[in-house]
């Protein structure tokens, strides 16, 4: 038998499964930045109806352009400028792939998603880190960009930190490292208000990736997509993989989007979990002096507390999980000591997430 050392870097062989599986093990999931919001049964029914005319049989439509033209009069963008895919981790690690192949840097925010770092060490691609500040912000000192060619992923708003790039940072790195491409990974950008749109039309090396994961309630559709200037657009087109849009996929986005009563909805929903957050970023910031932790404001759909002690955190993790609560640790990632994301969820389950901080 050959030794799999033979095939695979030690690095993979030594590293588990980049998210464990959430089945059964509680009841209030609030791990995952999901929307606590699932579509409408009348609107699954339609996609269920368009699904059931498809041919199974046959390959979906090897070019996106219809649901590329429905996305973009959804979101008031130009149809020329998106491009689709299945999911924006698809995306990103597509273009982390093509860059890195084609003799790029790679440089990445930190702390931030755990999928950047998870990719580039499993695929052994090599990487540098971009710190945030001490108060986990973007900051252009501490930037390693240079004159060489990079691919640099930003996070915006941030996953777990929950801070956003402002809007002259990030065009000053545009107008300052022509040699580098921007990712800003947007799948949360619904929950906050800065947007980035207008520097597409400016600016040829900059990608925005968005989802219908989060505020769209659709994690489960798998939909994905890029906006960047035209010519850009042209060239990432052929970096999806062919008929990577199942006919479920298709068929969520060519019902869905035409919808009418769906973009209403999906307001409603949007508004609902943004002032959710807002209240409990309230209460915890009440909360915060007597229960010995800290919490920056989030532009996502998540609360990041930052516990002053070990204690406290354990404290809390024993709390949360006792009640059957899933957060998400990320305490042992660089700079985020005695750190909790919690997602925001349904009504009921924020108002537990608040009673039992509050009983600690
Ligand atoms: C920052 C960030 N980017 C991308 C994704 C994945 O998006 P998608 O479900 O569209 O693949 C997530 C999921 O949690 C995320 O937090």
């Amino acid at each position: 038998m050959s030794d799999l050392k033979n095939f695979f870097s030690d690095q993979l062989i030594s590293s588990g499964p980049r998210l464990s599986s959430n089945a059964d093990v509680a009841s209030i999931i609030l791990n995952r930045n999901e929307s606590p919001y699932d579509i409408p049964k009348l609107f699954k029914e339609k996609v269920i109806s368009t699904l059931l005319q498809k041919q199974w049989n046959a390959y979906p439509k090897a070019d996106n352009s219809g649901i590329e033209l429905l996305l973009a009069t959804f979101m008031d963008l130009v149809p020329e400028t998106v491009v689709v895919a299945d999911g924006a981790a698809a995306l990103i690690t597509s273009l982390i792939n093509y860059f890195a192949i084609n003799k790029f840097r790679v440089i990445v925010p930190s702390p931030s998603f755990s999928l950047y770092d998870y990719h580039c060490k499993t695929f052994g691609i090599s990487f540098e880190k971009w710190a945030l500040s001490a108060d986990l912000e973007y900051s252009m000192t501490l930037f390693p960009g240079g004159k060489e060619k990079a691919l640099v992923i930003i996070g915006s708003p941030n996953n777990p930190t929950g801070n956003v790039i402002p809007h002259e940072l990030l065009e000053e790195l545009l107008l300052t490292h022509p040699n580098h491409v921007f990712l800003v990974d947007e799948v949360y950008h619904e929950f906050s208000d800065v947007s980035y749109t207008d520097l597409i039309l400016k600016h040829s090396n900059l990608i925005l990736v968005r989802s219908f994961s989060k505020s769209f309630s659709a994690a489960g559709v798998r939909l994905g997509y890029a906006v960047c200037n035209e010519l850009m657009a042209t060239q990432l087109r052929k970096l999806i993989l062919s008929f990577s849009l199942n006919h479920f996929t298709i068929a969520f986005a060519s019902t869905i989007l035409s919808e009418p009563g769906y973009k209403e909805i999906n307001r409603t929903i949007l508004s609902r979990i943004i002032s959710e957050r807002q209240k409990m970023f309230q209460q915890l910031q009440q909360l915060s002096e007597t229960k010995h932790f800290d919490i920056n404001y989030s532009h996502g759909n998540f609360h990041l507390l930052r516990f002053r002690s070990r204690e406290g955190w354990e404290r809390c993790m024993e709390a949360f999980r006792s009640k059957g609560i899933v957060v998400l640790d990320v305490s042992k990632t660089p700079q985020l000591e005695n750190c909790i994301r919690i997602s925001i969820g349904s009504p009921e389950s924020n108002e537990l997430v608040i009673r039992v901080i509050s009983d600690l």
